[in-house]
């Protein structure tokens, strides 16, 4: 199997002969059959995608790697991009691979006192500064970090490397590709999480262009899950102070606005708003009944999943993919307030045997 996104999928990929050769080995991730929540739904055919297996643990590499060959390509040296943690952890790693400059903004809160900390889930930080990216905590949230971003990349020569650069959506659409080549055919509902709404624009593009080539017989309906106070497509409206616990997608303005709402007209499908009390347990249930650990964001598509089942609108024979978009390790301080904390234990083997009660 060819190593990457790029290598696995050239033909499909705006990559010429002098485009240079970039990969961390990121894509070819495992679509992986539910054993319990299939089941206990009443679903036969569902699956995870299991994104949080790419190497900085997230989807973000499958365009980042296309993003940054293409930028290598015209000239530039420095790359720069608006985050909620993993587009920057994802960019710092391969400006370090190629050797490029990495300036990663990150939103810092609005208002809050000085020396508040990033408002991002703290291994994502982690991951941008060991790769060796210079932060900055811009006070506001994303969407001003992103127009912040957006303004001065227009005006320096510095390579902008948000979602906003068609060549991220073009290596994100991979993943549909992947689904299709792992079922034989599209499914019939791809359920995701939806933030910056890039990654929804980027899987409707790969659906509909592996069905234009003849690779699917159809097309899915694309399902997108906002958080609810952060869920300005649901709303119709920007949300001036997006708030959810899943703080991948708190976003109040997407840049691929139009992108989501198409990919859901076109598809027959729906973009609706799950609460944090929802995302929280959904993100419990998967990793204690499935074995997989998502972050709270990409635990919202199935929070949406097991509603729109309870309200009797998914049918039982339908082939669904529900897309796990980051590795639950992103972000521990969440996971970490929802579950026991260990006991504490002064004793030998039997006093052990009788706190479990074996
Ligand atoms: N899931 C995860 C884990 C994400 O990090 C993001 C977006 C999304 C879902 C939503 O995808 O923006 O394409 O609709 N994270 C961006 C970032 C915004 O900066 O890392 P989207």
């Amino acid at each position: 199997m060819p190593v990457g996104v790029i290598a696995r999928y050239r033909a499909h990929l705006p990559i010429g002969p002098s485009t240079p050769e970039v990969d961390l080995s990121e894509g070819s991730t495992p679509l992986i059959r539910s054993r319990n929540i299939g089941r206990a739904l009443g679903l036969r055919h569902l699956y995870f995608k299991y994104e949080g297996l790419n190497p900085t643990g997230s989807f973000k590499d499958r365009g980042m790697v296309v993003a940054v060959a293409r930028a290598l390509e015209s000239g530039s040296k420095v790359f720069m991009c608006a985050s909620t943690g993993n587009t920057s952890a994802s960019m710092a790693a391969y400006a370090a691979r190629t050797g490029a400059r990495a300036i990663v903004v990150v939103p810092s809160g609005a208002g809050r006192a000085q020396g508040s900390q990033p408002q991002i889930a703290m291994n994502k930080l982690s991951q941008a500064l060991m790769y060796g990216a210079k932060v900055i905590a811009l006070r506001g949230n994303f969407d001003f970090a992103l127009e912040t971003v957006r303004d001065l990349t227009s005006h320096y020569p510095v390579a902008l490397m948000n979602s906003v650069n068609p060549a991220r959506i073009e290596g994100q659409k991979t993943a549909a590709f992947e689904i299709v080549d792992a079922l034989g055919d599209a499914p019939d509902y791809v359920v995701l999480p939806v933030g910056n709404a890039g990654n929804i624009t980027a899987y409707w593009k790969g659906f509909r262009e592996y069905h234009a080539a003849g690779k699917a017989t159809r097309l899915p309906r694309m399902v997108g899950a906002q958080a609810e106070g952060a869920a300005p497509i649901v709303d119709g409206a920007p949300v001036a102070d997006p708030k959810t616990v899943a703080s991948a997608i708190r976003i109040g303005n997407p840049a691929s606005w139009e992108g989501a709402t198409s990919a859901r007209d076109e598809s027959g499908g729906t973009i609706a708003a799950v609460t944090d009390t929802e995302i929280l347990s959904a993100q419990i249930r998967l990793a204690g009944s499935e074995g997989l650990f998502a972050e709270p964001a990409s635990a919202a598509p199935l929070a949406l999943l097991i509603r729109l089942v309870r309200d009797g609108k998914v049918e039982k024979e339908a082939v669904t993919v529900v897309v796990l978009t980051g590795s639950g390790l992103k972000d521990p301080d969440v996971a970490l307030k929802n579950v026991e904390p260990p006991v504490e234990l002064d004793g030998d083997a039997r006093t052990l045997a009788k706190v479990l009660k074996l």
